[in-house]
């Protein structure tokens, strides 16, 4: 009968379409050796972005690859990144992260958002999102960012007169990692650390340090697998690192405590920010703040301050795309006004200023997701559950399909009725990430480069080192300056 043979068709098309879905096996790619080859002969150790450009040209935008013992499936193209994002799950995992998480299971420490996963890290997230995430609290914390502001201009003017001749500011990298740990301990601990007074604390000093070398650290430990790990010394700094960063971060929690319950005790009104309220809510035991606190220190230093030294080495290479900055600043806060979220609502440019920023230099230039629930589909291969999808985000915010003139540094494009956003995928550029697992710090790392960034170019005109020379991208685990930024700050 037809309506049988009907069937029949549909079901036969069906295993048809199944059968020609491609493996993993299918896929290209070079092998672990290959690898160790490109990393450690050709030298892309620590320019590991620029290799996803060099395997996508070779291999296509889908390629294998073998990292240690890690099977790895790299997306180089913004439609491929797009089907793994959309197919993520309820509780997307970024990836095991054995070498992290080994070390809380090794010193009974709780995992943060960054490390856990599962139905907890979905609890975890709800509990840490609405005062990072929400408008109305994010929007609460300018007037504490603004105060680091304006320390960190008096800092400037300080290293200009002592080291500058009066306009140079050499390693400004350096002095915005201390704002950025700063700032984001102000909106955290609602307590000013001091880390851009003259003298800095060594305890904060360290710290900044202890964040470096444990992204340093993170890709050479994880290339071997976990039972070599006890004989390497990498494994063994990499644990010192962790350690320090979690007596810092619990030094300053228990401070919290103890001040919130001094203030019961007189009877006191407690008001306070983030921490306090973590506290004084008892959704999460002490160990679980501490392991979430931790991880948002961590997050949120190295991340701020590479994306705003970025954004400054190019305002001062093209003195146009500056002006244009600073008419928008100083006409919407006109002479001392300080800029705050109000206003900086009202300055597209400068949006788009971070945004391009942030395309040339993710901060986060490869990001990954683990397939936990499903097995899923991407351009024509089946993949199993647990397949380790590596998104080479670098590579695809430099196609020039999607974003014309990809090296040159373009603010425009990201305007209202610019002429390339039309043209720009969804998925271009995704800097803070995706859906549910997205960066936790947007909002706040947003305000933070946007009050410091507006406040700068309100105050002096950048302009670049005469004696320097251009500055390259590494990866170290993040994306940073591979050679020191400086720059000449003029007053206005
Ligand atoms: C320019 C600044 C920043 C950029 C570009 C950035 C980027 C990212 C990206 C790409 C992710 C991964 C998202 C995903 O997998 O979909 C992420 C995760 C995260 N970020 Fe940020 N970030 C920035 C600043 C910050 C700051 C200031 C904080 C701390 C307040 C922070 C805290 C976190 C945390 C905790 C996660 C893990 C979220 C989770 O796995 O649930 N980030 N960030």
């Amino acid at each position: 009968p037809e309506s049988h043979s009907g069937i029949k068709t549909a079901s036969a098309s069906t295993v048809m379409a199944v059968n020609k879905l491609k493996t993993m096996d299918d896929l290209g790619g070079p092998s672990f050796m290959t690898t160790l080859y490109w990393l450690f002969v050709k030298g892309y150790f620590q320019t590991t972005q620029q290799l996803q450009i060099e395997h996508s040209k070779i291999y296509g935008p889908l390629w294998k690859s073998k990292y240690g013992p890690l099977v790895v499936v790299n997306l180089a193209s913004a439609e491929l990144i797009e089907q793994v994002l959309r197919q993520e799950g309820k509780h997307p995992v970024r990836t095991d992260m054995p070498h992290w998480r080994t070390y809380r299971e090794l010193r009974n420490q709780a995992h943060g958002p960054l490390t856990e996963m599962g139905a907890n890290w979905l609890r975890i997230r709800s509990i840490l999102n609405p005062r990072m995430l929400k408008p109305k609290h994010v929007s609460s914390y300018a007037n504490t960012i603004n105060g680091v502001v304006s320390d960190f201009i008096c800092r400037l003017d300080l290293l200009r007169e002592t080291s500058g001749r009066g306009v140079m500011v050499n390693d400004l990298t350096a002095e915005l990692y201390k704002f950025a740990f700063e700032g984001i301990c102000s909106v955290v601990f609602e307590t000013r650390m001091g880390c851009i007074n003259e003298v800095v604390p060594k305890e904060t000093q360290k710290f900044i340090f202890s964040v470096g070398e444990m992204f340093r650290l993170s890709p050479i430990v994880i290339l071997f697998p976990k039972s070599f790990w006890p004989y390497l010394p990498s494994w063994k700094k990499f644990v010192a690192t962790w350690d320090h960063l979690f007596k810092v971060a619990e030094d300053l929690v228990k401070n919290k405590i103890d001040e919130i319950q001094e203030n019961v005790h007189l009877d006191k009104e407690i008001e306070g920010a983030y921490l306090t309220h973590l506290l004084l809510s008892e959704q999460m035991t002490t160990t679980e703040i501490l392991g979430s606190i931790t991880e948002l220190l961590l997050a949120g230093v190295d991340t701020t301050s590479n994306t705003v030294s970025w954004s400054l080495y190019h305002l001062a290479k093209e003195p146009d795309i500056q002006e244009q900055l600073y008419q928008e600043v100083i006409n919407v806060c006109p002479g001392d006004k300080v800029p705050n979220s109000d206003d900086i609502a009202q300055m597209p440019f400068l949006k788009a200023v971070i945004r391009e920023t942030l395309r040339l230099y993710p901060v986060v230039p490869g990001n990954a997701r683990v397939t936990v629930e499903n097995e899923i589909v991407v351009g024509n291969h089946l993949f199993p559950k647990k397949t380790l999808f590596h998104l080479c985000h670098y590579a695809v915010s430099y196609d020039e399909n999607i974003f014309p003139n990809p090296h040159t540094f373009l603010p425009q494009r990201w305007l209202r009725g610019g002429e390339d956003k039309s043209k720009q995928h969804p998925f271009g550029s995704v800097p803070f990430g995706f859906g549910i697992r997205a960066c936790l710090g947007r909002r706040v790392a947003e305000l933070e480069m946007y009050l410091l960034l507006s406040r700068l170019i309100k105050h002096y005109e950048v302009r670049p080192d005469p004696a320097g020379t251009p500055v390259k991208p590494m990866t170290r685990t993040l994306l940073c300056p591979a050679t020191p930024i400086n720059l000449q700050f003029l007053d206005r």
